[in-house]
């Protein structure tokens, strides 16, 4: 089985928590676009649900699908946001933002009483920090910014190639809200919760891929099935 039929059957799998009426936030990246796609077979024929997408291209496919769509001006507290992620522990800290969205997601997820993650089971490690970790930062002052990065992650062990994202043309990647990302190649993150913080009291940093305390739920889609780790419970096979 591929990781994308994997991807899709985590998506299938997340359908079960979406109930009539929900206030739901959308996740992005292309385990995202599996749920989305499900959740505009499940609205054409007749399920009611109101959705706050994650980034402009979530938002687009939504619409495209007949997603009622709203944001967090207007639908402030959501009853569930459902979301990929590029790595995740045991104790279901995140990696995000391989797909640059990961501002709109952390501040959607934040919104949302609660968090589950969709992925296929490559992206489940021990220490996070294999996948290079993205952060936006202001493209103001962006080289001091990143300077200061580098200072603070060797503080906390992290050292490795941090490099400004560049889109198919060689041009500066730029996120939703018009910022930069950074990504980090640390290998391994030793302390992601205090990595976490000090990246965020950087002067120019707007956010960090690293999502500490947030998801509640992951369902992983495996060979053989669906996989469950909860945040509080552990790993239960189904
Ligand atoms: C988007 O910014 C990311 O946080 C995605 O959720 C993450 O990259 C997972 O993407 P895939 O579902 O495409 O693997």
């Amino acid at each position: 089985m591929s990781a994308d039929d994997q991807k899709r059957r985590s998506a299938e799998g997340a359908l079960a928590y979406i109930e009539d009426g929900m206030k739901l936030g959308l996740g992005t990246g292309s385990t995202a676009e599996h749920l989305v796609r499900l959740l505009g077979e499940k609205v054409k024929a007749g399920f009611n649900i109101l959705c706050v997408p994650t980034s402009e291209r979530t938002a687009a496919l939504a619409a495209e699908l007949g997603i009622p769509l709203s944001n967090l001006n207007e639908t402030p507290a959501l009853d569930l946001t459902i979301d990929g992620a590029d790595e995740f522990d045991a104790a279901l800290r995140l990696v995000k933002g391989g797909g640059g969205a990961l501002l709109r997601e952390k501040i959607v997820a934040a919104a949302s009483k609660r968090m589950i993650v969709i992925t296929d089971a490559s992206k489940k490690v021990e220490t996070l920090g294999a996948f290079p970790l993205p952060v936006e930062v202001i493209p103001f002052g962006c080289q001091t910014t990143a300077a200061k990065i580098e200072a603070v992650a060797a503080s906390l062990g992290c050292t490795g190639r941090i490099s400004r994202r560049e889109d198919q043309y060689g041009e500066p990647f730029l996120t939703d809200s018009e910022n930069f990302i950074y990504d980090c190649a640390f290998g391994r993150i030793p302390d992601a919760d205090e990595l976490a913080k000090a990246l965020n009291l950087i002067p120019g940093v707007v956010d960090n891929g690293l999502f500490i305390g947030i998801a509640d739920l992951a369902i992983i889609g495996t060979d053989e099935g669906i996989q469950l780790v909860s945040r509080d419970n552990g790993e239960s096979p189904r």
